[in-house]
């Protein structure tokens, strides 16, 4: 099976201007964990970018950055509410309660994002009993996992009925960027009312490397201190931070985020169109779920670059990158074609 396609967007190289800015920062020497000049260059532009209040902590990768996020955000007794789909819930193995000891409350959400009903209902039959987990945190995943956007609306009255209940509002935004770019808004219009961001990047064009954006000052000291405790602490934090501006610099993120939604567009048109299939849940940003026969999906997973979703509901899960080409997509609906047909 080829591996170039759509498998995850983790699975496309770097941004040209990532290595370019990598290259820059390996010469000479320079002050290590984070006192460098490229790291305050970043600190500088993530205040511009996330907003006055933003410090940013590069981290080695998203699970860190939510385990970082979130443990600073919880006592020992609290507890995350979150989605069924939430990354933090179904692929961080027991990260979330090894490294960070924190208990995860999940509700459901049949396309990706929760509703404000449920979150009611959990603050609803809280009674603040020493039984129960205090719901601390609420977590919400931007663009969601099944590739679907809240919006700025919707956003804003699930974190106004947290910090009501005097939750702290997390964002894991390891598609951040996608989603920003699909509703024309800046990042910082995406963390309205957020007192801590898992701001993702290796699916937007870095070589690794992520970041905690605290927009709490509360929350600054706790992360710090965290991000070494649970071994997030780089020493040659330039080469994460030189990553990180250069996705932060002249929007670089917007329009690496802009093709890759773009191209996930095109593949669902050209799926619908060429092969009748529609996509299982709406495509808002960078991801396509392609409905299959379950009988056919481990064929189609051997021979086409396309991740297994749901084998018993017969989903794969096509995911666009910044570098995604149209030979990718033909390549991809000629291949279904191919096996679909027969
Ligand atoms: C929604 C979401 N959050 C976080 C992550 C971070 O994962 P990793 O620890 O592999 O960087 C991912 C990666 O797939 C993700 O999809």
């Amino acid at each position: 099976m080829t591996v170039r396609g759509f498998t995850s967007d983790n699975a496309s190289g770097a941004h040209p201007r990532v290595l370019a800015a990598l290259a820059a920062a390996g010469e000479g020497h320079a002050a290590s964990y984070g006192a460098d000049a490229v790291t305050h260059e970043l600190e500088e532009r993530a205040r511009e970018v996330f907003g006055p209040t933003a410090t940013i902590f590069p981290v080695f990768n998203g699970t860190g950055a939510n385990v970082v996020s979130l443990s600073a955000a919880l006592q020992r007794w609290d507890a995350v509410v979150t989605t069924e789909h939430a990354h933090l819930a179904t692929d961080e193995s027991t990260a979330p309660h090894l490294v960070g000891g924190i208990a995860v409350r999940t509700l459901p959400a049949p396309t990706g994002t929760m509703a404000l009903t449920d979150l009611a209902r959990v603050l609803a039959d809280d009674e603040g009993s020493v039984h129960h987990a205090r719901p601390a945190a609420l977590s919400l995943t931007q663009s969601t996992e099944l590739g679907t956007v809240y919006t700025p609306a919707e956003l804003a009255a699930l974190s106004d009925a947290a910090r009501g209940h005097g939750m702290s509002v997390h964002v894991d935004g390891a598609r951040l960027a996608n989603a920003a770019a699909r509703l024309g808004t800046t990042l910082a219009e995406q963390t309205r009312g957020v007192d801590v961001l898992s701001f993702g990047a290796t699916k937007n064009g870095t070589l690794f490397g992520d970041a905690v954006v605290v927009l709490d000052p509360d929350l600054a000291e706790p992360v710090a201190r965290l991000r070494k405790a649970t071994t997030q602490l780089a020493s040659k934090m330039r080469f994460v931070s030189a990553q990180l501006l250069a996705l932060l610099t002249d929007d670089l993120w917007r329009r690496t985020a802009e093709h890759a939604n773009a191209a996930a567009d095109h593949l669902a048109e050209r799926l619908r169109t060429e092969l009748g299939l529609g996509p299982v849940y709406p495509v808002e940003a960078n991801a396509v779920f392609i409905p299959v026969p379950p009988a056919l999906v481990t064929t189609v997973t051997e021979q086409l670059p396309v991740l297994p979703w749901d084998r018993r509901a017969g989903v794969l899960r096509a995911v666009c990158s910044f570098d995604t080409t149209e030979e990718d997509v033909t390549r991809l609906v000629t291949g279904l074609g191919r096996v679909l047909g027969g």
